[in-house]
């Protein structure tokens, strides 16, 4: 059993968004996808780090998880800020029963057990790109560090694994409040998505403090799931 990220699937099975358009990497990326998968067997994990599906509500998200179900391996997928589907929990849960999907889980305020003696824990983070400086900012912040920390209590002792949407360092910058997070819950990986094309070149790949860093963004990883552990 492994366990694997990749961020920024970026489907549109139920409607019709050419990707190709973001660039010549964005080519054939849902066959790119199949192709990458295939190295994991349905022993393995593989966490979905956010932009998951372009759809608007949940229901058109339903061809893209079957696409995703059809993939080898359980999917753990966390909210990306292209993710206007997302909805409650307890809704997600109940479309994914509805439609036969059995492979897929919601990462939300929880965590999940890996192995003897880890933990898959994350939410969406936060980003610079999204701060205006405003109240309404703040609240932003507050609330996904609030999910991160729930979601890391969920772990207990387990040894962490934290997924993200947004990178919580990346070029000049850095979100002090989730980089203490990890310090004090001795976070051992953190992998996000969000970063494409240029940006990836800002990408922080290495370690910050005891924590690793890695960019599981689709396309800088030519849509092969990253082996995490
Ligand atoms: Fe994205
Ligand atoms: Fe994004």
């Amino acid at each position: 059993m492994s366990l694997y990220a990749i961020g920024d699937l970026h489907l549109s099975l139920g409607t019709d968004k050419p990707m190709d358009v973001f660039g010549p990497r964005w080519k054939n990326h849902v066959q790119k996808l199949e192709e990458g998968f295939s190295a994991l067997t349905d022993e393995d994990v593989c966490v979905l780090c956010g932009d998951t599906s372009w759809a608007q509500q949940l229901e058109d998200a339903a061809e893209d998880f079957r696409f995703i179900d059809r993939l080898p391996g359980r999917k753990i997928v966390l909210k990306g800020n292209h993710d206007y589907w997302w909805t409650s929990g307890a809704k997600m849960r109940a479309f994914l029963e509805k439609n036969g999907i059995t492979t897929v889980s919601i990462l939300h305020n929880n965590a999940f057990p890996y192995g003897e003696n880890a933990a898959i824990c994350g939410t969406k983070g936060w980003f610079y790109d999204e701060c205006r400086g405003t109240e309404h900012d703040k609240k932003l912040i507050d609330r996904e560090i609030m999910r991160l920390e729930a979601s890391l209590k969920a772990a207990g002792e387990r040894e962490k694994y934290v997924f993200l949407h947004y990178p919580p360092k990346y070029g000049g910058y850095s979100c002090p409040e989730i980089l203490a997070l990890f310090r004090q819950y001795g976070v051992k990986v953190c992998a996000s998505g969000h970063l494409h094309a240029d940006s990836l070149r800002l990408a922080f790949n290495g370690f910050w403090e005891n924590t690793r860093h890695i960019c599981v963004s689709g396309d800088g990883i030519n849509f092969r799931p990253c082996k995490i552990l």
